[in-house]
């Protein structure tokens, strides 16, 4: 199934998908590892720094692969595209979902530069995600900005977009303090625009702020740091007590934690709402 037509059924029948980065093979086993154990579909996603690292061919091709050899339900998702070229690129690579992310432009421009996409994508099945608002990253001065109703029932209806990145208190990367997601926001959000609603920043969320967000309309869940976090730990420990240089022996312990660790968020989302 197309994963636009997907997130719709989604926010029919309030559930969520999660989307999980992933930044090499290892990453990547995990997360698909996670979703077959808990039989659960699954958004895989490349940021535009993963791309470059891998090269837009090996990592398109890697994915593909992958979700094939896995044989879990999973689409391929480009993160925060900022680049129009490279969201385009992965458009014509086949991506079943983009982000173009213009949020730091002004409302205007951030309109402009999203149908510009919609409009290429518009011969593909291609989900295409945009974000209003401003979702901070934790560590950088850039203060969020929430996202209006109003003018989110307005930049769904100017772009065309299916998905919309929402700033309602969550933030990129690890919290000094426990978030408060804005519950209320989302709902209102969600009763003014047909586009399936994605919390950025999840990393750090806890679990029933998280299954609370869903109840309001959120269906696609980002998860990044606590990915690469648990994985880059586990593989320091690891590093710590061995010397052996067969990296395929090495590995294995750090993907098993983020196996964990996705399973676990699987549960979490995936859970049955009364
Ligand atoms: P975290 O790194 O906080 O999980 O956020 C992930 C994200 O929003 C990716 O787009
Ligand atoms: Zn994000
Ligand atoms: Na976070």
């Amino acid at each position: 199934m197309e994963l636009k037509e997907r997130l719709r059924q989604n926010k029919k029948n309030g559930s969520a998908l999660l989307a999980t980065n992933f930044y090499n093979f290892e990453t990547l086993a995990a997360v698909l590892t996670a979703a077959r154990e808990m039989k659960s579909g699954l958004i895989v996603q490349l940021s535009e720094s993963s791309i470059r690292y891998m090269g837009l061919e090996v990592a398109t091709a890697l994915a593909r692969a992958a979700i094939s050899q896995f044989g879990v339900e999973a689409w391929l998702h480009l993160d925060h595209g900022q680049n129009v070229d490279l969201v385009k690129r992965c458009i014509d690579a086949g991506f079943d979902s983009v982000m173009i992310d213009a949020s730091e432009k002004s409302f205007a421009e951030n309109i402009k530069v999203t149908k510009q996409i919609v409009n290429y994508a518009s011969g593909y099945e291609t989900n295409v995600e945009a974000e209003l608002g401003y979702i901070s990253k934790l560590g950088q001065e850039q203060k969020m900005i929430y996202t209006r109703p109003d003018e989110a029932k307005e930049f769904v209806e100017a772009t065309g977009i299916n998905a919309l990145a929402v700033a309602v208190g969550s933030a990129h990367g690890f919290y000094k303090e426990t978030p408060n997601l804005q519950l209320d926001l989302i709902s209102e959000i969600n009763a003014v625009t047909d586009a399936a609603l994605v919390l950025h920043g999840s990393s750090g969320i806890p679990d029933d702020q998280l299954q609370r967000a869903i109840k309001m309309g959120i269906t696609k869940i980002n998860l990044a740091t606590e990915i690469k976090n648990i994985f880059m730990k586990s593989l320091q420990e690891t590093l710590m007590h061995t010397d052996n240089i067969d990296l395929r022996e090495v590995f294995p312990t750090a993907t098993s934690a983020a196996v964990t660790l996705v399973s676990g968020k699987l549960k979490t989302i995936n859970f049955e709402q009364s």
